[in-house]
């Protein structure tokens, strides 16, 4: 007994060093923690409860019979985040670069079918140098698991990847398909081919950030949703960003109470909006004035800035915010901003989250660039996401609903539930001068008609009246009262029941 006892205590051990000291000392100079320290900043303390510390490997190949470490480069197991439960897998870049094994993958699995039976989120923290090159297709399979596993989870429990080091080739997918995906600024990559084969194949020079660094991921390809500065400030933003997220489908997402009051005006939001239409101003600052403690959880805020995505609350309750920027491209919408936003609706939706909409939008982009890139498929996803969502839907126009764009954001004829429009609402097919080009086509040469036209067609149709009288709002409401008006629409939506049609599933346009 006492051998074994001794054996189980060299074992743990030898799980605890991973790769062992220099490796350890590597992944610090690199400015990175290690996996064990990773999950100890993440969860509470004291919380964490490991699995399948003495899992191996089983592959003989290449040597590996002798190269044996228990826990086989992946710490795994539960704990809490602020005393909610939490599943977790962090990859232990010191044991073969954190690469990817047949029973690395099946720890990997176990938490995550856990996970589902529980209904607690996962969270991933990914630092992996990808399949491990000496198993071959058996480490391939163990991918495929975890992506199938992904994707039944999809829509029931919340998955949340954390990447920290190298991800790359086809394990980028497991991230792709979980819910949100943060980076560490300068210090992860994800790409699905690296720079040496970039070079062989398109016969471009690029580094790794430059291919897949978090910047490139904020900014161009929106695959990222917040980058963080190094590994602490990442884990500690993701433990508050859990906050906003129910733990599964199942339930409400979590309430926290708050001193800031439900009724509270805001007297500065009546003078926000510029006399001239074309000017713009910050949408963002109607969102903090709005949102309980000013506080607001923005997500790829360096991407698609003509749409503003994130989570708040409104008298301690959480809510998804998308909302028109008119700083960025007028606030119109584009191939970017339509995904961008329609997949943050759809993920409010799988988890119960209200979405509230603040709306001042132009329209859609114009020009080829769009038209090839399939405008047209693209804003339908953001279409789809409102019109399929059965959320508690509080819209409010702070000015522009111009066109299509009208009823695609989250409008009552897509099921909003309350739509209320600031004085400075124009809800109407489009811009008065936009229009009397086109229905006074005669007078185009003549200004000064034009003007008068348009100065007609302004009084009749740029005004939130007409929209008014139809029951498409439900009322108009002063600025400085958004906030009261919105806690109330929210309170009374709180036990909303609404049920979409049986079916498989829907063909969104992809
Ligand atoms: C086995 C691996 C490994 C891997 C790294 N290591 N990647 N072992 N399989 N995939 C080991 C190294 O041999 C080394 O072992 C240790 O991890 C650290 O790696 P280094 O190369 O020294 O680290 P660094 O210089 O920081 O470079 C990190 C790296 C590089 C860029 C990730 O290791 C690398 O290019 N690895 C291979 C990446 C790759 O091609 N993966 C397959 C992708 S395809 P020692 O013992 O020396 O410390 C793929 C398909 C998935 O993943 C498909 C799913 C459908």
């Amino acid at each position: 007994m006492h051998d074994i006892i001794q054996a189980l205590e060299a074992k743990r051990d030898a799980a605890r060093q991973g790769g062992g000291a220099a490796r350890i000392e590597a992944q610090h100079r690199k400015g990175r923690l290690t996996a064990r320290e990773r999950i100890e900043v993440l969860l509470d303390p004291g919380s964490f409860v490991e699995w399948d510390m003495f899992v191996e490997h089983r592959c003989v190949d290449f040597g590996m019979a002798e190269r044996r470490v228990p826990g086989d480069g992946v710490v795994t197991g539960y704990g809490t985040i602020n005393g909610r439960l939490m599943f977790v897998f962090s990859q232990d870049f010191t044991v073969f670069g954190g690469s990817l094994s047949e029973s690395h993958a099946e720890k990997i699995c176990k938490v995550m079918d856990h996970a589902a039976k529980m209904g607690a989120p996962v969270i991933g923290l990914n630092d992996s140098g990808g399949a491990r090159i000496q198993e071959g297709v058996a480490s391939l399979g163990g991918y495929a698991e975890v992506f199938q596993r992904n994707v039944l989870a999809s829509g029931v429990i919340p998955q949340i990847s954390l990447i920290m080091g190298p991800c790359a080739g086809g394990a980028v997918y497991s991230p792709a398909m979980t819910d949100f995906i943060f980076m560490v600024k300068n210090s992860s990559y994800m790409y699905v081919t690296g720079p040496e084969v970039v070079k062989t194949v398109t016969h471009e020079e690029v580094t790794h950030e430059e291919l897949g660094g978090a910047m490139t991921h904020s900014t161009r390809s929106g695959v990222c949703d917040r980058a963080f500065e190094n590994d602490l400030e990442a884990l500690l933003m993701l433990r508050r960003f859990m906050s906003y997220l129910p733990a599964s489908n199942r339930e409400p997402p979590p309430y926290r109470p708050t001193p800031d009051p439900g009724l509270r005006a805001e007297p500065s939001l009546d003078t926000l909006v510029p006399d001239n239409p074309n000017r713009p101003y910050d949408m963002k600052e109607v969102i903090l004035k709005t949102c309980d403690d000013a506080e607001f959880f923005e997500l790829q805020s360096d991407y698609a800035g003509n749409i503003v995505i994130g989570f708040a609350r409104m008298e301690g309750h959480p809510v998804g915010i998308v909302a028109n920027q008119p700083m960025v491209l007028a606030g119109c919408l584009d191939i970017a901003s339509s995904i961008k936003a329609a997949r943050f609706v759809r993920f409010c939706d799988c988890f119960n989250i209200p979405i509230l909409t603040f709306v001042d939008v132009p329209g859609f982009m114009p020009g080829t660039a769009q038209e090839y890139g399939g405008i047209i498929k693209h804003g339908a996803k953001l279409l789809y996401a409102y019109a399929e969502a059965t959320v508690p839907k509080v819209t409010v126009i702070t000015r522009k609903a111009y066109g299509g764009a009208y009823d695609v954001m989250s409008s009552k004829h897509l099921r909003g539930d309350v739509n209320v429009a600031w004085p400075s609402a124009e809800i109407a097919v489009m811009g008065a001068k936009g229009a009397v080009e086109i229905l006074y086509r005669k007078d185009a040469g003549d200004p000064q008609r034009l003007a008068a036209h348009a100065e007609a067609y302004g009084d009749a149709f740029s005004n939130p009246f007409v929209a008014a009288r139809r029951g498409f709002i439900d009322d108009i409401v002063m600025p400085h009262d958004t906030r009261p008006q919105v806690c109330r629409a929210l309170s009374m939506l709180r036990g909303k029941e609404l049920e979409n049609p049986w079916k498989k599933h829907g063909n969104m346009p992809l």
